[in-house]
């Protein structure tokens, strides 16, 4: 038994989320953290871009509640300042800045998840229901909707970032990639992933980055911004198609959470796509790199954090989260074999298999 406080707990769970996300989407942690030795309510509104505060009660309220979840301090005097926290992973400048993918969390994942009685009710996401868009069923559209409106790609792949900014190190750290001589990362989006790979491996022959032609031309575009390593060389297509014929150093092709966007027999399609690519390639040992959260076989111990991402597919992609023996199966069919999975203590575990 664990009582009401845990229900409670539970009730609030989404306040306290869109605490978080207001408060990034108004700069509060941004402005703050260029402010050391804090601001007052009144002298914050005035700094906040794009705001004009008629009142300042309800900026007070908020950071009363960012107190409260231990984003912010307060002292003496109600100045308030950015804890070590918050200005590492909620300003937009940090490296290991979270503000991509709470921005998308705000303006889509929330409206989604508004209708998760639809999507467990149908099996599908709701973009239906919550953006007006098309039918639920048609799982191939779901990164058309994701990429809607004209900020819509780039919100999407500053999530992207900001998740691979803070798992990557801990998944390099983690698992020994000393069989690759060079990688190609299918949808990679703009290649912070090769990025971190080739710094943390500098002899790695070559690292590609594969994906949508719009979101090629946009990681050429976002890299003005934040720069990935010079070495990261893009290819536009889609797996859905065979792949173009691959250089002999590329031994290795990268599935950093595509798999769980997909169903089951359009996973087999984009598995068997690499599969033919890599055995093409002749090199002496070529293998796929899998990065999904895995549900544990016994599903009792499988961690929060994965079922929850599981609906987070439901509602989203139309994807889902696999177990070890779920994907086993996939890669077995699509005639990978030696499977190795190894728990990275991130939110990402890795899965290796090298081609029949
Ligand atoms: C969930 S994101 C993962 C991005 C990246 N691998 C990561 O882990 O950060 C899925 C990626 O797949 C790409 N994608 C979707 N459909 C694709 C297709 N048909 N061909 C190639 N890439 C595709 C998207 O553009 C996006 O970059």
């Amino acid at each position: 038994m664990r009582g009401i406080a845990h229900i409670t707990e539970l009730v609030n769970g989404f306040r306290c989320s869109k605490v978080l996300f207001a408060s990034v989407k108004l700069g509060i942690f941004d402005t703050l953290a260029q402010h050391p030795d804090g601001l007052a309510v009144q002298e914050l509104a005035k700094m906040l871009p794009n705001q004009t505060f008629e009142t300042t009660d309800g900026l007070a309220r908020l950071l009363r509640g960012c107190v409260s979840l231990s984003l912010l301090s307060m002292d003496g005097q109600k100045r308030f300042s950015v804890l070590p926290d918050t200005k590492t992973y909620l300003t937009t400048s940090s490296p290991q800045s979270w503000v991509g993918y709470i921005n998308h969390s705000n303006d889509m994942l929330y409206p989604l998840w508004q209708n998760l009685e639809a999507s467990a009710v149908s099996g599908l996401t709701c973009w239906k229901e919550s953006f007006g868009f098309l039918e639920g069923g048609d799982r191939a559209k779901a990164f058309e909707h994701i990429y809607h409106g004209p900020e819509g790609a780039k919100r999407f792949q500053r999530a992207m970032e900001s998740t691979v900014n803070t798992t990557a190190p801990q998944i390099l750290d983690a698992v020994q990639f000393d069989w690759i001589t060079g990688v190609l990362d299918l949808g990679g989006s703009t290649g912070r992933f090769c990025t971190h790979y080739l710094d943390a491996n500098p002899r790695c022959q070559r690292a590609m980055v594969f994906d949508l032609p719009h979101i090629v031309d946009l990681a050429q575009e976002m890299r003005k911004d934040v720069p990935i390593n010079d070495r990261v060389e893009f290819i536009k297509g889609s797996f859905f198609d065979p792949l173009p014929e691959l250089p002999g150093e590329i031994n290795a092709i990268c599935l950093s959470r595509i798999l769980h966007d997909w169903d089951d027999p359009t996973c087999e399609t984009i598995l068997k796509n690499a599969h033919a690519a890599l055995v093409k390639s002749k090199a002496r040992r070529a293998g796929i790199v899998i990065f999904d959260m895995l549900f544990e076989d016994d599903t009792k111990v499988t961690s929060k954090d994965t079922v929850i991402q599981d609906i987070n597919m439901l509602v989203q992609t139309g994807g889902r989260e696999r177990s070890v023996s779920e994907l086993s199966h996939l890669l077995e069919k699509s005639n990978f074999t030696d499977i190795q999975v190894h728990r990275t203590g991130s939110s990402l575990d890795v899965t290796i298999a090298f081609c029949k």
